[in-house]
Parts: structure tokens; C-alpha cells; sequence
């Protein structure tokens, strides 16, 4: 800094706090690509990928989206010394921001439905956040900025800002990542890219990039029952309403700012029976839990590879590990909750005979 420059009130702490961020990023390793070689469809030419975003420090996905959001409000001056940082979340951006929270010295609050796993609630306590519940998914938009008023926080809102905190051009994106990880195999631009969407933000951070690299690669989004984002897409009402999901994770009762839909070339709903049977039949095929979401990706993914085999296209698809198994026991991976939510049905889903 100059001699005599005055530093704004705040800066330093700012600094320090962007500082310990980039620190841990460092320390930081990429997450796997993980290749499924399944017949009949490598017979076919047809070769599936999983980015495994469980193996990062916070175990899913949304530490990526955690630390760009909490970059994206340090920089906006939103963030400073001794703010509340409220979110409102299905349970894992709030695991992670808990943990960026943690990192920085800051008072967290995640704001989620009764529902949530009690794992993920555990995980938000382990890493010093308090977690603050609502009866249901719709009421923690309201709530979280509820709270952030009466603490004097800051809410800070991955529903709006996913899509534009994360860098879509490049900066070791999930995208950027995944594509270079794909380099050496016989198909390294892939046919299709399948996500799930909770706000939108990994599909659109993979669509945009897709286009600014000029790929041929299509997006397709995996829809769970519940959720508004494909009536939304076919119709592009943005006041749809749903009944919310019972996937965790993915699939929204209101149409989400980070839900970017001229991005999207294909939806896919994916009845629940079908991604918990494809949930275990990945968790077979890959020695692992994982959790549902996970599963409504491997279902689309089987729905797009069975059409390309009769088409007789060769091609990649790839997809994500969103997250593990471990933070499911309580229900997914709990047969007695499984019986108890969606019946018998889940055995004889049509997912188990394309395997
Ligand atoms: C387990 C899991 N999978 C998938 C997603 C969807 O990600 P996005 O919010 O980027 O659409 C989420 C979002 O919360 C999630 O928690």
C-alpha cells in the first residue's frame, strides 16, 4: 500500500477474510471424474462419466457455489467484520457456508425445512452454524430474511446470486474441470451434460460454458416430482408454483433466479421411485451410497444413453455425484422410511431393468 494512503474503514479485515478463502482453495484438491464402463451401452460406444463432487471438504457440490458466494458478498462489501451470514437452503449450501462462515470467524444461521436430514443438521452445528426451521420449502425465503433483519445480517440468498457469483468462463469452474478431465478418453467432448437443479446455478454455470467454449455438448436438467422448472420451461411462466420435491436438493416449489432456462436443451422428470432405484443401482455399480439426487441424475442419464444406442450414436454422457450416502441414513438409505415415503414401488422401478 502507498505511504499515507488511507485504507477504507473495514478493508483489512476484508482482505484477511478473502486472503484465508483463497488459502483454502489452495489446500484445496479437484474433485474426481469417475468413469462408468456399463454394458450394453460401451458396446454401444456410449460412455458415462460422474464428477465426484463428494469429495470435497464439505462433501457436495455446493462448496464450489459456498465460496463463490461468500467471495461474491465480500467483494460487494455485503460481508464484513462480525455479519450474520444467513442462507436459506435444503441443508448443503448450508453445510458448506457453515464451513466458510467457521473459516472466517462469523456467526451462520441456515434457515431450512423441519425435513432436512438430521446429518446435514449435525454437520451446519458441527461447523458452528445454527440452524433455524420452517415447516416447509416454501417459507425459507421469508424466513431468512427475517432473521438477517432481526440479527442485522446478511442473507445471502443463493436462489439470486448462484448464477452470478460463480465464474462461467473458466476459474477451475465445475465445468472447466470437467471438460479438461476429459481430454484423453476415446469421446472427450461429450453428446450430453445431465444436472439436477436446486437453484440453478450448476446448470447454468455448465450451460454457459458449454456455449462460450463452443461445444456441441447439450445441457439436460433431471427433474424430480414436485418441482415447477420443466412446466416452467415449456411455458416460461415465471410465477408456476409446485408442490415442492421430495428430492433433496433438487426440484423447487417457486421458479428460482438462478434457474436459467434458455440454457436448458432438454428436461427429463424422473418419477422418485425411479431415482431412489437408481440411487442404489449406482451405489451397487460403484461400490458406495450416494445420495438421491445422484440418482435422478443416473436415471436421465440411462433415459438419454438408451436413446443415442437406438439411434446407434456414439457419444459421452457425464454427469455429477452431488454428494454421498452418509448424509442420508436417517432416510434414503433407511429401508423402514423408504417403505414408510414411496411404498413397495421402489423395487420395481423400470430403472432396475435397463440394468
Ligand atoms: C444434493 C444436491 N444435489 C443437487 C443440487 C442442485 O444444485 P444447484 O443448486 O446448483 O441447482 C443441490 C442443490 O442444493 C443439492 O443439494
Amino acid at each position: 500500500m502507498t505511504a499515507g494512503h488511507v485504507q477504507p474503514a473495514g478493508a483489512a479485515w476484508v482482505h484477511r477474510a478473502i486472503g484465508l478463502i483463497q488459502a483454502d482453495y489452495q489446500r484445496s484438491a479437484d474433485t474426481h471424474l469417475i468413469a462408468l464402463p456399463l454394458e450394453p451401452y460401451r458396446g454401444a460406444g456410449i460412455d458415462l462419466y460422474f464428477k465426484d463432487e463428494s469429495t470435497h471438504p464439505t462433501g457436495s457440490l455446493k462448496h464450489r457455489l459456498a465460496r463463490s458466494l461468500f467471495l461474491y458478498a465480500l467483494c460487494n462489501g455485503w460481508v464484513r467484520e462480525g455479519t450474520t451470514v444467513v442462507e436459506a437452503s435444503s441443508g448443503s449450501t448450508a453445510v458448506s457456508e457453515a464451513y466458510f462462515a467457521q473459516l472466517l470467524g462469523l456467526p451462520f444461521v441456515a434457515v431450512m425445512p423441519r425435513s432436512t436430514s438430521p446429518e446435514k443438521v449435525d454437520l451446519i452445528t458441527f461447523y458452528g452454524g445454527r440452524c433455524h426451521f420452517v415447516d416447509n420449502a416454501a417459507q425459507v425465503y421469508d424466513a431468512a430474511r427475517q432473521v438477517a433483519a432481526d440479527t442485522g445480517g446478511h442473507y445471502m440468498d443463493q436462489f439470486t446470486h448462484a448464477e452470478r457469483a460463480t465464474d462461467w468462463r473458466g476459474n477451475n469452474n465445475i465445468a472447466q474441470s470437467m471438460f479438461s478431465q476429459m481430454a484423453h478418453e476415446r469421446h472427450p467432448v461429450p453428446c450430453w451434460v445431465v444436472v439436477g437443479a436446486g437453484t440453478g446455478g450448476t446448470s447454468a454455470t455448465i450451460g454457459r460454458f458449454i456455449r462460450y467454449q463452443m461445444h456441441h455438448t447439450q445441457l439436460c436438467v433431471a427433474e424430480p416430482e414436485g418441482s415447477v422448472f420443466s412446466a416452467y420451461h415449456r411455458s416460461g411462466d415465471a410465477t408456476l408454483q409446485a408442490p415442492g420435491s421430495r428430492i433433496e436438493g433438487i426440484g423447487r416449489p417457486r421458479v428460482e433466479a438462478s434457474f436459467i432456462r434458455t440454457l436448458i436443451d432438454r428436461m427429463i422428470d424422473v418419477p422418485d421411485v425411479d431415482s431412489l432405484a437408481a440411487m442404489h443401482s449406482l451405489g451397487r455399480l460403484l461400490g458406495r451410497r450416494l445420495g438421491p439426487s445422484t440418482g435422478t441424475n443416473f436415471a436421465a442419464m440411462l433415459t438419454l444413453a438408451n436413446e443415442m444406442r437406438e439411434r446407434g450414436e456414439r457419444g459421452s454422457v457425464m454427469s455429477l455425484i452431488c454428494d454421498g450416502g452418509e448424509r442420508y441414513q436417517h432416510n434414503y438409505h433407511d429401508p423402514a422410511w423408504v417403505q414408510q415415503h414411496f411404498g413397495q414401488l421402489v423395487v420395481e422401478s423400470p430403472v432396475l431393468t435397463r440394468l
